[in-house]
């Protein structure tokens, strides 16, 4: 049986069993999912609320729920320890409501290791499943609440019914879409390669299908989601579609939504990929460019396949066709054999490209990477520590310049909800995904404003819309 129809079957059947559990609870089944790491795990946890709500279940915001799921991450180490810290706490939750299904699925649930040491040590764990079988979700849920049965999964098999799972968003107006899954480039540091698998793009056509669907249903914008989406690649009969001939098409599709992009890679960041994002006004002018390190040698360790010349001159192509653009980037210090001057080297190209935001880490050492293996771990841990504040204490004033820059401006924000401080102001993004506070004058979550900004921090633009919204007056206060 053709696999998509054999999950909706057992979504069919998961429907019956929740029903009854329901009754026999006198309440709705709950289920929460706690969520780590980056934004293709964010997008997979949405797919999997999809199949809960479907079936009948009630999502709530604490762990204490009847179905629980973490998603895990396992870029870092102390992702890792994030998992087994949750655990020792819904031990406790599990002794309370013995009814309790607790699963996890993820990127480190495609280690041995770890999968081995949940079987072992945390029996109260019922379900484990990976990244690339997500797509049997019911399958193995149903395994587990109507056959009673302790389920460990993580068969590397794909299927694409993982493209067409029924998402439940965490907000209406944003929506990512997985163009491409999976990464070749083995950067020797990374853990992603041997958990997520190689590349696989999806077919453009089923993509832009998607993005229609999702605009049809109110999303105000789209981010399309790879680990390296600029490495996407699509062969239709005798057309072929790269990541500029994607992007062209979903900008296209829905004009007027706004569309992202996460992550290129600098080495696979051509011109015409840059002119498509220049021409189609509603594709957001901000790339987040992964550099890593600003030295030749340690670049050639982490096997990036550019140099430093290389990115500098990416970074100006990109500034020459939108000079608006805002870049932002990935940087770990610590890496094996990193010296004084290479670390001095990544300084100086934060302070050449004046990112306007940035991810900083320190190397942590991934099992089963080629840096494992072959490249010692020889920076000492407080060296690191030093070199990470420096990082960040570098880019809050780098953040703080380009906000300033931006001051006298307007930007089109897409807006995201209250601001923390007052409710008479809203918060939202820019294109140039930076956060805009400002005055509410009659706005809504979900809506495009025109603001300009009047004042700014290193986190912040703060602004007023440059119209009220239609029909408002304002009240005297
Ligand atoms: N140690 C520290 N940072 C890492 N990253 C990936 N692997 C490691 C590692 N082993 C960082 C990179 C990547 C981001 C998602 O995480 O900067 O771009
Ligand atoms: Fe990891 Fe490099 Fe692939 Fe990014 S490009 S996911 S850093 S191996």
């Amino acid at each position: 049986m053709e696999e998509s129809k054999k999950q909706s079957l057992f979504v069919a059947q998961l429907k019956d069993t929740i029903e009854e559990k329901s009754k026999r609870l006198g309440r709705p089944v709950r289920y929460h999912i706690t969520t780590m790491g980056c934004q293709m795990n964010a997008r997979d946890s949405e797919k999997l609320s999809g199949i809960l709500a479907e079936i009948g279940c009630e999502e709530i915001p604490t762990e204490d729920a009847d179905i629980l799921l973490f998603n895990t991450c396992t870029v870092r180490e102390n992702a890792n320890e994030k998992l087994y810290g949750h655990l020792g706490i819904v031990k406790h939750f599990k002794k309370l409501n013995p009814d309790m299904l607790i699963g996890i699925c993820g990127c480190m649930m495609q280690e041995k290791d770890e999968v081995l040491r949940i079987q072992k040590k945390y029996r109260f764990v019922d379900l484990v499943f990976g990244t690339h079988n997500i797509w049997k979700f019911p399958e193995l849920l149903y395994a587990v609440e109507a056959e009673n049965q302790r389920v460990i999964d993580t068969a590397e098999e794909r299927n694409n019914f993982r493209d067409h799972m029924p998402a439940r968003r965490k907000t209406w107006f944003k929506s990512g879409v997985n163009i491409m899954y999976g990464c070749n480039n083995f950067c020797t540091y990374c853990i992603v390669p041997y958990v997520r698998g190689r590349e696989q793009s999806r077919e453009a056509e089923d993509i832009v299908r998607e993005v229609k669907a999702l605009v049809a249903d109110g999303v105000k914008e789209i981010m399309l989601l790879g680990q390296n989406v600029n490495s996407y690649r699509f062969v239709d009969g005798d057309r072929t579609y790269d990541f500029g001939d994607l992007l062209e098409q979903v900008a296209l599709a829905v004009p007027k939504i706004r569309i992202r992009f996460t992550s290129p890679h600098p080495k696979d960041m051509d011109d015409k990929a840059i002119a498509v994002m220049a021409k189609y006004p509603n594709i957001c002018k901000h790339i987040h460019l992964p550099a890593q390190s600003g030295n030749d040698r340690i670049l050639k360790l982490m096997k990036r396949n550019y140099t430093r010349e290389w990115y500098l001159e990416r970074v100006a192509a990109i500034r020459r066709a939108m000079p608006d653009c805002a870049i932002t980037s990935d940087i770990f210090c610590g890496f094996h054999d990193e010296s004084e001057e290479d670390f001095q080297d990544t300084l100086s190209l934060m302070r050449e490209v004046v990112y306007d935001n940035a991810f900083l880490f320190k190397y942590s050492e991934r099992p089963g990477t080629y840096a494992a293996k072959y490249l010692i771990d020889n920076i000492p841990e407080e060296e690191k520590i030093r070199r990470l504040n420096e990082m960040i204490e570098l880019q809050t004033q780098l953040s703080l310049e380009s906000n300033l820059r931006d001051v006298g401006k307007t930007f089109e924000v897409l807006i995201e909800g209250f601001s923390k401080r007052s409710r008479e102001q809203l918060f939202g993004r820019s294109q140039q995904n930076k956060v805009v506070v400002f005055d509410k004058q009659g706005y809504r979550v979900g809506q495009y404003v025109d603001v300009r900004i009047e004042s700014a921090t290193a986190a912040t633009l703060i602004g007023k819309p440059v119209r009220p919204a239609e029909g408002y007056t304002p009240t005297a206060e």
